[in-house]
């Protein structure tokens, strides 16, 4: 990866989120100058307005992932001082070392490990039935709980959100069982791990990117946790100049279970019915979030193709004897995808200027019984029906796909808006 891809955009990532380099590229054709203002509505981790903002450019960004947009607004805040944010740390990786060994002292972490897993620190059941199973072992969970508790104990409004960030990115990478592939699931389990020191590591490389980013950059930026199939209330008419972003894809990827470990361990989902109220605010992309009361597919029923491609998924499910509660969603999630996608791009047109320009990068699926769908194509057609204009469709990258035996595309759908 470019090391002008790292930084920053390191701080906390999503696995196989677009690389920053796709984003400068788009910028640098669109022709953008320090007074435009660009839109990520799907804006994720961040990637899009953390670049814009590498480059003084104005952004804002929206993300209904409550962790996703936690992560995005303190990649957006360059204003703590690197010595004094490293000192921060560095007192609370020793008051979280010396707990530490009180707890040894007391034996508790020398015991067999169902004793260890009564006596350490842990989650209550409410949150830990949230979890996937395995992601966290009981010492890593329990010396990730004492390091947050000191976090909070020696909370300082200027450098909190940074050292939760830092916490949740060594949950994923190193403190937690978690692997993606890209898929979240269950690697090698870690009887123990140095949690304290990776996360003074992440601390020391937050620090390295504020100095040499920090303070000198005079472009606004904003993020807002919000639905981007509901936007009438965030944004100002006429106010944006390009949009770049990636929407989730129709397939199976579930963004509440790659983020469940830190999202709990954080705070930002404390139960079942927090977790499901979540899911509603969130592009109906995947079986595991579609509801009864969901009809965002009242947006496309007459779109030809949508239809035909659900008629030929649920087809094709009933020839192959497929009877699972998911399994009967596919063809419903096909067309609540793409008319979720059609409320938005309807709600974002008054939003925009006049010649806006348009860039969303999706991917070809076929992870419903092996159905082709062409993403990028029919959110084409779909933009077109809405008085958007098709500049081009752009090869980003693709994937050879064993099942079908095809190549999925990925590719950047570039629209303008020509005005009312
Ligand atoms: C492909 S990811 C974007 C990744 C992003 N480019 C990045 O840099 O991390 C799609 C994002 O859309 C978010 N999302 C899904 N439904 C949404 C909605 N209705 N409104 C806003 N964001 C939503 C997901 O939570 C996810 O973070």
């Amino acid at each position: 990866m470019l090391a002008e891809d790292r930084s920053v955009h390191d701080w906390y990532r999503f696995v196989l989120s677009f690389p920053p380099h796709l984003v400068r590229t788009y910028l640098e054709r669109f022709g953008l100058n320090k007074d435009n203002t660009v839109l990520d509505p799907f804006c994720g981790t961040g990637t899009t307005l953390v670049e814009c903002k590498k480059l003084g450019i104005n952004c804002i960004g929206i993300e209904a992932l409550p962790m996703a947009y936690f992560a995005s607004r303190v990649k957006l805040n360059w204003g703590a001082k690197p010595e004094a944010l490293q000192q921060h740390a560095s007192k609370i990786a020793i008051e979280t070392e010396q707990e530490l060994a009180y707890y040894k002292r007391n034996g508790r972490s020398n015991k067999t490990s169902i004793e260890a897993s009564r006596t350490l620190e842990s989650l209550p059941p409410e949150k830990t039935t949230l979890l996937i199973k395995d992601s966290i072992s009981p010492i890593p969970l329990h010396k990730t709980l004492i390091l947050l508790s000191v976090i909070e104990r020696l909370k300082n409004d200027l450098f909190y959100d940074y050292e939760r960030l830092a916490l949740a990115k060594s949950l994923v990478t190193s403190t937690g069982n978690l692997r993606f592939g890209p898929e979240v699931g269950i690697g090698s389990i870690k009887s123990d791990a140095d949690v304290v020191g990776v996360w003074l590591n992440e601390m020391g490389a937050m620090t390295a990117d504020l100095a040499d980013f920090g303070g000198i950059n005079g472009a606004q930026s904003s993020v807002y946790c919000a639905d981007a199939r509901d936007l009438d209330r965030i944004l100002k008419p006429e106010s944006v100049d390009v949009v770049f972003t990636s929407p989730p894809y129709p397939n199976e990827k579930d963004y509440t279970r790659t983020t469940r470990l830190e999202s709990v361990i954080l705070g930002f989902i404390a139960d079942k019915s927090d977790l499901r109220n979540l899911k509603q605010t969130l592009l109906r992309s995947n079986t595991r979030n579609v509801y009864k009361q969901d009809d965002d597919d009242k947006w496309v029923n007459n779109c030809e193709e949508i239809r035909e491609i659900s008629e030929m998924i649920e087809r094709k499910r009933v020839d192959l004897g497929k009877t699972s509660g998911f399994e009967k969603l596919y063809s419903r999630v096909t067309m609540l995808y793409f008319g979720g996608m059609y409320k938005h791009l309807f709600q974002l047109r008054p939003a925009l200027k006049s010649g806006a320009r348009l860039a969303y990068v999706v991917g070809d699926q076929a992870s419903y019984l092996q159905v082709m769908i062409r993403t990028g194509h029919i959110l084409a057609q779909i933009a077109q029906s809405l008085g958007y204009e098709l500049e081009s469709i752009d090869l980003f990258r693709s994937r050879f796909a064993t099942a079908t035996k095809q190549d999925l595309r990925e590719e950047v759908v570039v629209l303008r808006w020509p005005g009312k």
